[in-house]
């Protein structure tokens, strides 16, 4: 949520800053707005409600030759997506600008001795307030870190902030507090940026240094000083980054996600080369830091998430439970940090986030560190925060995601844990060796599969346009295809704004059913494992209350011609990995039908990539 920039140097700061606004925009794209160091004014400020592109027409032909700035664009937490509700904010005298990603859960308090003596804030947010405060602890006579720090200690809450002050052009001061969002300082010579992420950063500079929770940075174009919220001086390393800032282009495609989903054969390539080895049959994960004697002492593992990424999870415990046979369970990450889940030495926690910085995964991470649980996150951003707080990491080598709605990260996410699932079943000899060969086999065959499903793309857009117009559709599957009949609802959901409802298939007769009739369609997941016969009746059922059905199959199945309206026959794939084969059919139908609707793919509304509050 929120996407923060930052740039001190010699260059002109403010296309740097619009550039990197327009790579962050993705976080968080209710308003957006800059400051600048101006030799005239002191600082030059300009914001506006709505995208990027706002602001650029506003700005037109205004910006001044500053070689420092900061810049924000928002999802609204406080107060609607308004210019007055953008960020940057000021200080009533205009001395101090602030940007900020999270949440000030004490604003109120805060604010309140200001409105006493009658002063008027100009928005609604809660961080309006932070100016006011840095611009009274300058007029005591501190410098602009100690005074950041300052109110840090006033502040209740976790979030990121970035402060300049007019008094001293290209000094910006950095601060992490908590676990919502992430900062990033990228470093070259003689020039200097903060970024929300990485993305934004990769552009100009491989150098990078992440802030932790509780650290400050004081910088300028020469040098930065970093210093915990104590003002104690703190050494941190500058890392070499590797991440391909040219997947991050639209390229030939029209939209992000589409790209995205085009990315899925190749980036399942990456994913399992060199963890799947054919001679003999295994998964390669040694670079684990859990000794054989402790993964034989795992009693249960519990997987864990929010949206796409619990989806992930939800198929993952199919895995570890066939694979390893070892007891799995899936939680919402929001909803396990608050029931005070039971936990010890021995429950393995697996995180999945696409960022690595969604704030709820990360309460529920602290929650099982505190446990004492060794912890192993999948995620797909380097270095993020996820990263830092579990035993272990399996990265998902799929490049930027850029759009809102996530793709090609689910597909990676779910082979991690497929691949944890046979390491732990090799590791506590749970594992029968012909399993292990059928699966690391069936993994070979993956990206071609998921490549063979990109042609059905042309049925796909047909059968998209004939239900684009429906405003209900539900989502069925069993088993590891009920968690993909999920996704294929929350991705219509994100994409098109049609309400959707993803439901496990024999659930459908305890009450979904009544909402069946002929302007409600079905996608019904029918995949060849053993729940189909199953599944096949409940397809039935939906028929004979004259419900619209796309049946999702496997290949050489006829068994659902002429019983469904539609039917897309997957390409062939072994029965474990056959839902990643159908969340390409998934990914798609909503794609198409947002397309048919109009809607605004790549950012839909109300919606933000990172989110980084509760
Ligand atoms: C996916 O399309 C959504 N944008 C959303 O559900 C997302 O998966 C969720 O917010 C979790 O994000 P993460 O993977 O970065 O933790």
């Amino acid at each position: 949520m929120c996407g923060i920039i930052g740039y001190t140097g010699q260059r002109p700061a403010g296309p740097i800053l619009i550039e990197g606004l327009r790579r962050l925009e993705y976080r968080g794209y209710d308003s957006a707005g800059i400051a600048l160091f101006d030799d005239r004014d002191g600082l030059f400020v300009q914001r506006a409600a709505g995208k990027v592109d706002q602001l650029v027409s506003r700005l037109e032909g205004t910006l001044p030759p500053a070689s420092a700035g900061i810049g924000h664009t928002r999802w609204a937490t406080h107060g609607g997506a308004t210019d007055a509700n953008a960020h940057p904010h000021l200080d009533p005298s205009g001395r101090v600008a602030v940007v900020h990603n999270g949440i000030i859960e004490n604003f109120e308090s805060l604010q309140r001795p200001y409105r006493q003596r009658g002063i008027r804030f100009m928005s609604e947010t809660d961080t309006e307030v932070l100016a006011y405060l840095v611009a009274d602890e300058l007029a005591r006579g501190l410098d602009l870190a100690e005074a950041v720090r300052a109110v840090i200690g006033m502040s209740e809450g976790a979030y990121s902030l970035v402060v300049i002050t007019k008094d001293e052009p290209g000094r910006i001061v950095a601060a992490r507090v908590g676990n919502a969002g992430g900062i990033v300082l990228g470093h070259n010579e003689d020039e200097k940026f903060i970024a929300s992420d990485l993305a934004a950063l990769l552009p100009h500079t491989r150098n990078v240094t992440f802030l932790e929770p509780g650290e400050v940075a004081d910088i300028t174009a020469e040098a930065v000083r970093y210093t915990d919220l104590e003002g104690m001086p703190l050494m941190k390393a500058i890392e070499v980054q590797s991440y391909d800032p040219v997947a991050a282009v639209k390229g030939r495609f029209k939209h992000f996600m589409l790209k995205e989903i085009h990315e899925q054969p190749v980036g399942t390539l990456d994913m399992i080369r060199g963890r799947y080895r054919l001679d003999p049959p295994s998964v390669d994960l040694d670079d684990m830091p859990f000794s054989a004697e402790q993964v034989r002492a795992f009693t249960r593992v519990v997987l864990i998430g929010m949206g796409t990424s619990m989806h992930s999870a939800m198929v993952g415990r199919h895995y570890i439970e066939r694979f390893a046979r070892i007891p799995a369970e899936v939680d919402n990450a929001a909803e396990f940090t608050y029931r005070r889940p039971v936990l010890d030495e021995h429950t393995l926690v697996i995180s999945v986030s696409q960022s690595g910085e969604t704030v709820d995964l990360l309460a529920a991470m602290e929650e099982a560190r505190a446990a004492g649980c060794p912890q192993l996150t999948v995620c797909n951003v380097p270095g993020a925060q996820t990263t830092r707080v579990a035993d272990a990491t399996i990265y998902m080598r799929m490049g930027p995601e850029i759009a809102v709605a996530s793709t090609k990260t689910m597909m990676a996410s779910i082979i991690a844990i497929h691949a944890v699932a046979l390491w732990l079943g090799r590791m506590r000899g749970t594992l029968d060796s012909s399993l292990e060969r059928e699966q690391v086999e069936a993994a070979q065959h993956l990206p071609a599969a998921i490549g063979e499903a990109l042609l059905l793309e042309p049925q796909i857009a047909q059968v998209a346009r004939k239900y684009a117009q429906a405003e209900h559709f539900l989502f069925l599957g069993r088993g590891w295809a009920y968690p993909i009949a999920m996704e294929g609802a929350l991705k219509l959901k994100e994409v098109s704004y049609i309400h959707a409802e993803g439901y496990p298939a024999g659930e459908m007769k305890h009450g979904p059913i009544a909402l069946i009739d002929e302007h409600m369609p079905t996608v019904a997941l029918a995949l060849r494992d053993e729940l189909h016969d199953k599944m096949r009746s409940n397809i039935e059922q939906l028929k004979a209350r004259r419900g619209p059905v796309v049946a999702v199959v496997s290949q050489g199945d006829e068994t659902l011609n002429g019983v469904a309206d539609d039917v897309i026959e997957l390409p062939e794939i072994e029965a474990a990995l056959s839902p990643l084969v159908a969340l390409v059919v998934m990914q798609l139908l909503a794609y198409y039908i947002a397309l048919e609707r109009g809607a605004d793919i790549d950012q839909p509304r109300n919606l933000a990539k990172t989110v980084t509050v509760e």
